[in-house]
C-alpha cells in the first residue's frame, strides 16, 4: 500500500547521522484538528506561473524575489508560523532526517520513487507563499539552469552578501562564477572550464538518456508502506542532484557540509529551492524525450501522500497523482535549449 501522510502526533527529534541529533525541533506546528486534515484542491487560476532560468533573470524579477524572501525571513519572528523561512526549511529536515515514522519505520523521501513528487509539492507551496507575500499570484521560482553552460555556476543573484538570497554557509571557493562540476563528490578536479562544461553535458546525457530509459531507473525504486526506507535512487537524484548540494555547501568550514550539503540544513539556503526547480524541470524534460519515458503507474506511488501548509496557513494532504502535470498545478518552465541532448558519449 502507499505511504500515508506523516503522523504529526509522533513527530520527534530529527538526526543528522547515527550519533548526532539536530539541536532544534524540525516538526511543523500542529494543526488544530489533526484528525481531519483535508485534501488539497487546486485554487482557480487565470495565468500560469512561469519559472525563469536564474542566470537570465532581470533586475525587476530579482528585486521581487529578494523582497518576497526577506518578508518570509521576517515571519521567523514567530517561530511557529508555518510560512516562516525556517519553518519552510524544517519541512525538509522533518521528511528527510527521521523525525517522522510511517508503518513503524522512519520516513525518508530521498533514495526512492518519492523523491521527485515530494520535492515538486514542497516547491509548489513555497512558491505560492513567496508570491502571496508580495501579492503576485503569477510569481514563479527561478531555476538553476545547471544543465546548460550558461547556468553552470552559482546564479549571481544568490551571491550578493547582505541580500535575503545570500547564505553564509557556502563553500567560498565556489563563488564568483566558478564553474560547477556536476559530478562533484568532494574532490576538486583540476581542469579547464571548457572541459568541465563538456564533462557536465556528457554526464547529463548519460543520466537523462542512456541510464534512464524507463520509469523506475529515472524516479527511483519502489517504496511502499512497511518496507525499509531508501531502496534506491533514480539517475538524476544521484547525479547531478547530490553533487550540487555538496558543491554548494560549506564543507571546508562546517561540520556536516551545512547548509546545502546536508538534508537537515539544505532548506536554510535560498538556492536550495532554485536548485530543486531545475531538478523538477528535469522531470518534465525527461518525459519529453520519449520512448518509455513516462510517469509511473503503480498505485502505491500514485496514492502516496504528504502534508503541507498552504499560503493561507491551512494544512492539507496531497497525493502524488495530483502532481504529474505542472500546468494543472499552475506553473511551467520558461523554455531553454538542452544542449546535452547532443552529447552522446
Ligand atoms: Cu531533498 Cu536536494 O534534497
Amino acid at each position: 500500500s502507499p505511504i500515508p501522510p506523516p503522523d504529526l502526533k509522533t513527530c520527534s527529534r530529527a538526526h543528522i547521522n547515527d550519533q548526532e541529533e539536530v539541536s532544534y525541533s524540525c516538526c511543523p506546528p500542529k494543526p488544530e484538528d489533526l484528525d481531519s486534515v483535508p485534501y488539497y484542491k487546486f485554487p482557480s487560476m487565470t495565468k500560469l506561473r512561469i519559472r525563469p532560468p536564474a542566470h537570465a533573470a532581470d533586475e525587476e524579477y530579482i528585486a521581487k524575489y529578494q523582497l518576497a524572501t526577506s518578508r518570509m525571513r521576517e515571519l521567523d519572528k514567530d517561530p511557529f508560523d508555518p510560512l516562516g523561512f525556517k519553518q519552510q526549511a524544517n519541512i525538509h529536515c522533518a521528511y528527510c532526517n527521521g523525525a517522522y515514522k510511517v508503518g513503524g519505520k522512519e520516513l525518508q523521501v530521498h533514495f526512492s520513487w518519492l523523491f521527485f513528487p515530494f520535492h515538486r509539492w514542497y516547491l509548489y507551496f513555497y512558491e505560492r507563499i513567496l508570491g502571496s507575500l508580495i501579492n503576485d499570484p503569477t510569481f514563479g521560482l527561478p531555476y538553476w539552469n545547471w544543465d546548460h553552460p550558461k547556468g553552470m555556476r552559482l546564479p549571481p543573484m544568490f551571491d550578493v552578501p547582505g541580500s535575503s538570497l545570500y547564505d553564509e554557509k557556502r563553500n567560498q571557493s565556489h563563488r564568483n562564477g566558478t564553474i560547477v562540476d556536476l559530478g562533484h563528490f568532494g574532490t576538486e578536479v583540476q581542469t579547464t572550464q571548457l572541459q568541465t562544461m563538456t564533462n557536465n553535458l556528457t554526464l547529463m546525457y548519460r543520466q537523462m538518456i542512456t541510464n534512464a530509459p524507463c520509469p523506475l531507473l529515472f524516479f527511483g525504486q519502489p517504496y511502499p508502506l512497511g518496507t525499509d526506507p531508501s531502496p534506491g535512487m533514480g539517475t538524476i537524484e544521484n547525479i547531478p542532484h547530490t553533487p550540487i548540494h555538496i558543491w554548494t555547501g560549506d564543507n571546508p568550514r562546517q561540520p556536516h557540509g551545512e547548509n546545502m550539503g546536508n538534508f537537515y540544513s539544505a532548506g536554510l539556503d535560498p538556492v536550495f529551492y532554485c536548485h530543486h526547480a531545475n531538478v523538477d524541470r528535469m522531470w518534465s524534460e525527461w518525459k519529453q524525450i520519449g520512448g518509455k519515458r513516462r510517469d509511473l503507474t503503480q498505485k502505491d506511488w500514485l496514492n502516496s501522500e504528504f502534508f503541507f501548509y498552504d499560503e493561507n496557513r491551512n494544512p492539507f494532504r496531497v497525493k502524488v497523482r495530483d502532481c504529474l502535470d505542472t500546468k494543472k498545478m499552475g506553473y511551467d518552465y520558461a523554455p531553454m535549449a538542452t544542449p546535452w541532448r547532443n552529447f552522446k558519449p
